[in-house]
């Protein structure tokens, strides 16, 4: 049952008050000694023409032998309300642990699509720590949108089109050797592209020679397309290694090629709105009323750029998934150009764009020199990867010699590591990477969290002959027991707040928040103990095993795995 529905319906019947007023004025009081909740009376002093201390201590006493309120106390001008623990607890506990799975699931996102697109890498060029973060905030987010009953449709807009891919083939036509490039593609076809530049610093003809190789590779030559697929290929080759040590899955990889013969129809529609104007040369609409930069549409040379690939991208995902929402997790030095294309798109009064979203997030600094590279200079994020999964390991190795599966478990710790790293706080703020805070396994970490669960766990191998599935939690109503049952509830509203504002760091604070209640109980409630009687043991099993599904559901929401063990 939900409590607070119950409350907020006596009170109607109490005061006359709007349903709609009364429930959004009900609040969690500061302190969990003050109760469950708490009803400002401030908003019946005019109508009941009494001071709010005298109302809330009235109505106070309308809530004496309660069934489902323990107590109702006025304090000052607020009333609040415990409630029966023991009820609250078993309804909540048994409906978890009845169904798992639908736990802080809902069904506002149903008939709804959702469009996540992120990731979004480029061809011949290194996945960087940037794309990562894109990564963890964009799986996390289309995680919690299928959560919440949304049809989600994850996009990876891979850059693989432009006139760098000119100079890239023209690179290759003189120094590649497919052999090298087969053992250790991107960073390869990277040295290639770097020469191309110093070349070409001596040598402008090279600049031409380029050109020459994109404009083939537009109309469709058959010798310079097999080069672009080939380059193509290896590269996501690459990618999808990351992708499968994260456990990230796309629904599609249309990048910017994909929309290549597809941006004629954009540059006509827009020129019959009248929206382009000419400005040396180039074909742009022009935003100065917004204070923006004129956005461009086609260059002097007749060329198409990011920017109408883009707009061709956002008619074609409307026309093919009629979305509700189109959201694009971009680093926020691209804020300009999405805020430039929507706009466009709005004048070119396509309703539907209001559905688009830019959903930024900020800078990652890496711990300099601590930071190994197999590649020189540039930080490849496999490497990065692997550094964690390194050290993760040595930390097993000191801590617990004898744990099963270190190899294993070392991955899903060190990854989930990462990914709690970029989830930790709003997106827009900047990260500084450092190996102590995010392998610290007391601290505010992942593998604090998958410890806390694996605690769980083994607690429940251990009783494993006992059944809890009748516990009377009655059992369990301590205040830190209760608190934890609290935090139990408070799952759906940290996955809507999440999906509400794009933000899966109201999950990771959720999770990191239930595991420090989870650790509080731990050390106060013997479970286990001989001098616990069935009926508490039982009761708190049941309740580890709630708590154990909600920290594996929370962090399955931030893509991070769990261990049975630790
Ligand atoms: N490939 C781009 C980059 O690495 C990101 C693409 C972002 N998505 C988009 N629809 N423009 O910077």
């Amino acid at each position: 049952m939900d409590f607070k529905k119950y409350v907020t319906d006596k009170l109607k019947e109490l005061t006359g008050l709007d349903e709609q007023v009364i429930s959004s004025s009900l609040e969690t009081p500061p302190d969990e000694k003050m109760g469950d909740l708490a009803f400002p009376c401030f908003v019946l002093a005019k109508v009941m023409r009494k001071a709010p201390p005298i109302i809330a201590s009235e109505l106070a006493q309308k809530f004496e032998n309660d069934e489902i309120i323990d107590k109702a106390q006025a304090a000052g001008g607020y009333l609040n309300f415990f409630f029966n623990r023991a009820k609250y607890a078993s309804e909540l506990i048994s409906a978890i642990n009845r169904a798992p799975e639908a736990w802080g699931k809902s069904d506002i996102g149903e008939g709804k699509t959702v469009l996540v697109e992120y990731s979004s890498p480029n061809i011949a060029k290194p996945f960087h720590i940037g794309h990562l973060f894109s990564t963890a905030v964009g799986n996390s987010l289309a995680r919690i949108y299928k959560h919440l009953g949304y049809n989600v449709q994850s996009l990876n807009h891979l850059g693989d089109w432009g006139t760098q891919f000119g100079k890239l083939i023209c690179a290759y036509k003189r120094w590649g050797d497919k052999e090298v490039i087969e053992k250790d593609p991107i960073n390869e076809l990277l040295k290639i592209y770097v020469k191309f530049h110093e070349e070409a610093a001596d040598n402008p003809s090279l600049e031409d020679e380029a050109r020459e190789y994109f404009k083939r590779l537009e109309d469709g030559d058959e010798e310079t397309t097999s080069l672009w697929s080939y380059f193509r290929e290896v590269s996501l080759k690459e990618f999808q290694r990351v992708y499968d040590m994260l456990g990230v899955k796309f629904d599609s990889y249309n990048g910017e090629a994909f929309y290549s013969d597809k941006m004629d129809e954009v540059v006509d529609i827009l020129r019959k709105k009248g929206l382009l104007v000419e400005s040396e040369g180039a074909q742009v609409v022009d935003l100065s009323d917004k204070n923006m930069p004129p956005c461009i549409i086609l260059k002097s040379d007749g060329a198409t750029i990011y920017a109408t690939r883009d707009i061709a991208a956002a008619l074609y995902r409307h026309r093919t998934y009629n979305f509700d929402k189109n959201i694009y997790v971009v680093g926020n030095p691209q804020a300009l150009h999405f805020k430039q294309i929507f706009e466009v798109m709005r004048r070119a009064d396509w309703e539907w764009s209001e559905g688009c979203t830019h959903v930024g997030f900020g800078l990652v600094k890496l711990p300099g020199k601590n930071m190994s590279t197999r590649h020189g200079d540039v930080v490849f994020l496999e490497d990065v990867l692997n550094e964690s999964i390194e050290k993760t390991r040595e930390i097993i190795e000191k801590n617990s010699p004898d744990m099963e599966d270190k190899d294993e478990k070392a991955k899903k710790i060190g990854i989930g590591a990462i990914l709690y790293t970029f989830l930790k706080n709003s997106r827009d703020k900047d990260i500084i990477f450092s190996w102590d805070s995010m392998l610290d396994f007391e601290g505010e970490s992942a593998p604090y969290c998958q410890y806390g669960y694996a605690r769980g766990k083994s607690i429940l191998r251990r009783a494993a002959d006992i059944d809890y599935s009748d516990a009377d939690m009655s059992k369990a109503v301590s205040d830190d027991e209760y608190t934890l049952i609290k935090q139990l509830n408070s799952f759906s509203s940290a996955v809507l707040d999440a999906a509400d504002k794009n933000e899966p760091f109201y999950i990771n604070r959720y999770v990191t928040g239930l595991t420090k209640a989870f650790n509080k109980f731990y050390n106060t409630c013997p479970i286990m103990k001989s001098d616990v009687d069935l009926e508490t043991k039982k009761a708190r099993l049941a309740l580890v095993d709630a708590v154990c599904r909600v920290i594996k559901t929370a962090l399955y929401l931030l893509g991070i795995e769990t261990v049975e063990s630790m």
